[in-house]
């Protein structure tokens, strides 16, 4: 069959959905999804038609722009690639990678130096030059379980439904502020309006979404959004908390927020979103080990263009150091790089002809960028080799960063 991939619009809809439902399965039929708010990006969102049935889509998928997206000491726009959907039918007959070329051929033409998602299965996409960039930490913590102490006063708090009217610029005000690698944030409008909607997929046994605002001198520093479910068990009360985002300006404010959600009548456990490595929680609770820590994947990053995302970032210390690439899907990204930067400083990153001091495949270099996995980490792994002894360590200093990455919220 063609693999041509050819633009979607508003107007095919309903075949979007289909496929969709076709890949992620869902007791909820089109019919009633056609009335939930897309987020979509017309535009930016393309499909392959099913040649044997004209008129239907075989696979689609979409790009989200990130246009401020973090990384080490910059913002970059970023395309977050989305709704990857083939039908049954079609597996496995090379329509993803049709699409994942086309996908990066749109972000070149776009200037977008950085493709990152997230992976329904990690084991996909690690053949098209996506690393492992961001792991996330999720955790079920007991009810009351203590926090060290931290001075909270001059803090209020309100706990109210979530109203978008009246939540939704200061929900979008204060997490576009917060300055993570890899906090993507939600990408207009229309997307911010489906992450906060009340479909049954985010809802599930939970109640309607409920927000907790912290606030100080009458400003806003700080919200959790979240979602109660009751449950009566043997014991008693069995109800849980699932915490949809934390956004938290300072520690004062992660503190008065995580022990109003660890103390809610008839619950007996939190469940937390996505958190960074460093998250300030694990360090603030006493017993961290009650808290049953689960790390996950979290963001995936693909360099499409290596020099412009090497030159896009910042570093952590001085740098100067021949990196040799590999990359079988975009070939015009392979060659030895040379990067130099002073700490903090714009970098400089030019071809050259010089030794390579390290050698790795693109996919080790989309690991690292965010600065949350060492290259030391990926040399012990086998995947970085050190060519010029000694250049190992201080590149991978370099490219480390103070925040560890992480995306708060699934795209
Ligand atoms: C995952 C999915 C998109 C793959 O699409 P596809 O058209 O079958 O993939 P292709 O035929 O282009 O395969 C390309 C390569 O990826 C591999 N691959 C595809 N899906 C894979 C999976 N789930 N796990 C591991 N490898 C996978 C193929 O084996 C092939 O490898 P090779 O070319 O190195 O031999 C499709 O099966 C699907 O829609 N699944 C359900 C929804 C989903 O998981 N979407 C991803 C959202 S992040």
């Amino acid at each position: 069959m063609p693999l041509d991939v050819v633009p979607l619009g508003p107007d095919r809809l309903r075949d979007i959905l289909d496929v969709d439902l076709w890949a992620f399965p869902s007791p909820v039929p089109v019919e009633e999804q056609l009335d939930w708010p897309t987020p979509l990006p017309w535009g930016r969102t393309y499909g392959i038609e099913d040649s044997t049935h004209p008129g239907r889509l075989a696979a689609f998928h979409a790009s989200y722009p990130f246009g401020q997206t973090p990384v080490p000491g910059a913002r970059l726009p970023v395309a977050g690639l989305t709704w990857v959907c083939v039908h049954p039918q079609w597996r496995r007959q090379g329509l993803l990678r049709a699409m994942i070329r086309s996908h990066f051929t749109h972000c070149l033409e776009r200037g977008e130096a950085v493709s990152m998602l997230f992976a329904a299965e990690p084991a996909i996409y690690g053949r098209f030059g996506y690393g492992l960039a961001a792991r996330q930490v999720m955790l079920t913590v007991p009810r009351g379980a203590p926090l060290r102490p931290v001075d909270a006063s001059g803090l209020s708090v309100r706990i109210e439904h979530f109203d978008e009217t009246q939540h939704g610029a200061l929900v979008t005000q204060l997490h576009a502020g917060v300055d993570r690698p890899g906090w993507v944030t939600r990408s207009g409008e229309a997307h911010q309006r489906s992450f906060l909607s009340e479909t049954p997929q985010r809802k599930g046994e939970y109640e309607t979404l409920r927000i907790l605002v912290v606030e100080r001198d009458a400003q806003p520093v700080g919200y959790a959004l979240f979602r109660r479910r009751f449950a009566w068990g043997p014991a008693g009360p069995a109800g849980s908390v699932r915490v949809v985002e934390v956004v938290a300006e300072d520690p004062a404010v992660a503190h008065v927020v995580w022990s109003h959600l660890l103390d809610l009548d008839l619950t007996t456990e939190v469940l937390t979103p996505n958190l960074a490595t460093d998250d300030p929680l694990l360090s603030m609770l006493v017993d961290v080990r009650s808290a049953q820590a689960r790390t996950q994947d979290n963001l995936w990053v693909r360099l499409v263009d290596v020099a412009a995302a090497l030159a896009g970032r910042r570093y952590r210390t001085d740098l100067d150091v021949v990196i040799e690439v590999a990359d079988s899907v975009l070939p015009d990204n392979a060659g030895r790089w040379h990067v130099r930067a002073s700490a903090g400083g714009v970098p400089e990153v030019s071809r050259t002809d010089r030794g390579p001091d390290l050698a790795l495949d693109v996919r080790e270099l989309g690991a690292a960028y965010l600065g949350g996995v060492s290259l030391v980490e990926l040399a012990g792994a086998g995947l970085v080799t050190e060519v010029t002894a000694g250049t190992l360590a201080p590149a991978a200093t370099a490219f480390g960063w103070h925040r560890a990455p992480v995306a708060s919220w699934i795209f």
